[in-house]
């Protein structure tokens, strides 16, 4: 997609998008979806900040919303996640937010908690990456998208960790439940989502992703789900044969 110079023109590349999409009819009904007026003119404003000058290609057409590649015109690839604000699991979102003081207060509608979300994300990339929690760094937050750091090369993004052949799954293994406790330690976040979906693999090194779930330790649920964050991982590394005792790598987590 070209440089957006003005909003018609900016528009126009959109359409010629579809239309080159409309023979899958599923990536073009989520670009309508995604790219309706209210999003254009988000996306719109990004550009005109300077934030990122092109959308490159999509990476990836979810449930909750959609993520893109895109470039700055010096050539740093980024990556934008597009919060869907019509259809979504609305049920879910609430259960990881309401209870979280960071957002006290916050109205149950969803217009008002899509963008809530983006930024909960936002702000869980930033606490885990100032841990020094291999992250995407974050960049921008604006209503329901979030531009951050793009995990991959030039020619596609970095795979995920279900579908890598790890060289050192040990390594790998010990990297992750690494993360965990710095997560849990020093950024005081239980991810809550944690699974072979949410990490990616750049270069054989494990790139935590999709953080909007997280919640902060005190949660009243934020024992249960880093349990169940560990059980996965366990269960994950099983496969490879690498046993991990969960009670002790709870316990090593939570540094007690
Ligand atoms: N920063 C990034 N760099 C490269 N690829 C990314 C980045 N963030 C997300 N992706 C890709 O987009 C996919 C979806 O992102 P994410 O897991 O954050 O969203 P999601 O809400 O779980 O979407 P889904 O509904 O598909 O599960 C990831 O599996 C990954 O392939
Ligand atoms: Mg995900």
């Amino acid at each position: 997609m070209a440089r957006a110079d003005d909003y018609h023109s900016f528009e126009r590349e959109i359409d010629s998008w579809r239309i080159r999409k409309k023979n899958q009819t599923d990536d073009r009904k989520s670009y309508d979806e995604v790219f309706d007026k209210q999003n254009l003119m988000r996306i719109y404003k990004l550009f005109s900040d300077g934030v990122m000058d092109r959308f490159d290609f999509p990476i990836s057409t979810g449930k909750e919303g959609n993520v893109f590649r895109a470039s700055t015109n010096s050539g740093t690839m980024l990556a934008v996640k597009i919060y869907r604000t019509s259809t979504g699991t609305f049920s879910d979102m609430w259960k990881y937010i309401a209870g979280d003081p960071r957002f006290r207060g916050l109205p149950t509608n969803r217009r008002r908690l899509i963008p809530a979300w983006a930024k909960k994300e936002f702000l869980n990339l930033g606490l885990l990456y100032r841990a020094g929690v291999r992250v995407p760094q974050p960049i921008v937050q604006h209503e329901n998208i979030i531009v951050m750091e793009y995990i991959g090369d030039e020619v596609e993004p970095a795979r995920q960790l279900r579908y890598v052949e790890l060289e050192d799954p040990e390594g790998t293994a010990r990297t992750i439940f690494e993360y965990m406790k710095l997560s849990y330690q020093k950024a005081k976040l239980v991810h809550c989502d944690m699974s072979e979906f949410n990490v990616l693999m750049l270069d054989q090194e494990p790139v935590i992703i999709d953080v909007g779930q997280g919640v902060l330790v005190q949660h009243p649920n934020a024992e249960e789900w880093l349990q169940r964050d560990v059980f996965n991982m366990v269960k994950f590394f099983k496969k490879y044969g690498i046993s991990v005792d969960a009670k002790d790598s709870l316990k090593e987590i939570k540094g007690k």
